[in-house]
């Protein structure tokens, strides 16, 4: 998407430089920095420390991880050690071990030359699909979008609610949970999103840049905020993303997706979910107690970041001195309170039908 008039994807490879540019996400939205990663600790470092984030977006990183790993040395031994040390970064997100699997698969039966090109050429093919998924999701999404925008008078916008970043930042282009927002502003339908802080990190200062940065109507909103403008009959459709869904359609995402999601069913509310394929876990059931959730340092909740009065950014402690903090990063909405998965093949409930009719081709892991 853009940012000041230049197209950018959240990470690109630099041919002439013949290395990846990923955009150091730690400063946005007060500063744009590009970082060149070079060693396969940078890949790590840049994952662990949310340089890079958002499920789709991790996925890809690893997977030019991976053809970095094999320049260095493409035997299998090293294959399986790039596999584990980049797989070890963030637990949550299944798109990791996705793309890292995908990966080792196609590499593995091709002699030992030809993997370091066959290995970046698949990292190129990754992050290309991942653009197409989200575009589909969008047009999908759109489609609700427009549905209930027929039911409201002429001008009067469709108001979404979206947590944490889904957009463009957290998936190579597009985003998924913002992708149809993009799709139904550029289809000239009004709308007006009310993006959640999301504490601790505050991502929602990501889709509010973003939403900003392409003229979409939005105001921040603190996390408290979203059961009280439902009851209020003022939110038409939640989408949010998600890190890991289950066969059976439970959602993980971002801390603080449950609490909106009971809120929604609470109001009668649409809780709609945008799930690219690669999201999906065929391997766990139950979400509750199958998915590992990441568990943060307390620094990110004892102490929040900010750009100051005189421009710089800094980091300021909320909490008195000493005080511990918990910090579980993610968090699992049953499927019971999700109202459909619009993925890139289309909407489909919350259950395993409704994702096996789908991805019958997926499902029988
Ligand atoms: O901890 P983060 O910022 O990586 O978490 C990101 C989210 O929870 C997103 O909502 C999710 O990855 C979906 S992104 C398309």
């Amino acid at each position: 998407m853009k940012v000041d008039g230049t197209h950018y994807r959240s990470l690109w490879w630099d041919h002439d430089r013949d290395a990846l540019q990923i955009i150091d996400q730690r400063w946005l939205p007060h500063d744009f920095r590009i970082q060149q990663v070079v060693t396969l600790q940078d890949f790590a470092d840049a994952i662990v420390e949310m340089r890079v984030r958002g499920a789709p977006l991790i996925g890809a990183t690893a997977a030019y991880g991976m053809a970095l790993a094999m320049r260095l040395d493409p035997s299998d031994a090293a294959m399986d050690q790039a596999w584990g040390f980049l797989n070890a970064t963030r637990p949550t997100a299944v798109n990791l071990r996705w793309a890292l699997d995908r990966c080792r698969v196609h590499l593995r039966p091709l002699e030992q030359k030809q993997r370091a090109p066959a290995a970046l050429a698949l990292a190129h093919e990754i992050a290309d699909e991942d653009v197409e998924i989200n575009r589909s999701i969008g047009a999908h999404g759109l489609d609700l979008i427009r549905k209930i925008a027929a039911g409201k008078s002429a001008g009067e916008p469709v108001r979404l609610l979206t947590h944490c970043n889904a957009g463009w930042l957290a998936t190579v282009d597009w985003g998924t949970a913002t992708s149809p927002m993009y799709q139904a502003h550029e289809a000239g339908i009004p709308i007006h999103v009310w993006v959640d802080e999301t504490r601790p990190r505050n991502q929602g200062a990501l889709t509010a840049w973003e939403l900003g940065s392409h003229g979409i109507s939005h105001s921040y909103i603190s996390d408290n905020a979203g059961g009280h403008l439902m009851q209020h009959g003022q939110v038409d459709l939640v989408i949010t993303g998600t890190d890991r869904t289950t066969r059976r359609g439970d959602v993980c995402n971002k801390i603080g997706t449950y609490l909106k999601a009971l809120a929604a069913k609470d109001n009668g509310v649409p809780f709609y979910v945008a799930l690219p394929s690669p999201t999906i876990d065929w391997t766990v059931s139950d979400g509750i107690s199958g998915i590992p959730i990441e568990e943060r340092g307390e620094r990110e909740i004892t102490h929040v970041q900010g750009k100051t009065e005189y421009g710089g950014i800094a980091n300021v402690q909320v909490t008195p001195d000493g005080t511990p903090g918990g910090n579980p990063a993610f968090d699992v909405t049953p499927n019971r309170l999700v109202t459909g998965l619009i993925t890139e093949r289309g909407i489909c409930s919350a259950t395993e039908e409704g994702l096996a009719g789908l991805f019958p081709d997926m499902a029988s892991v």
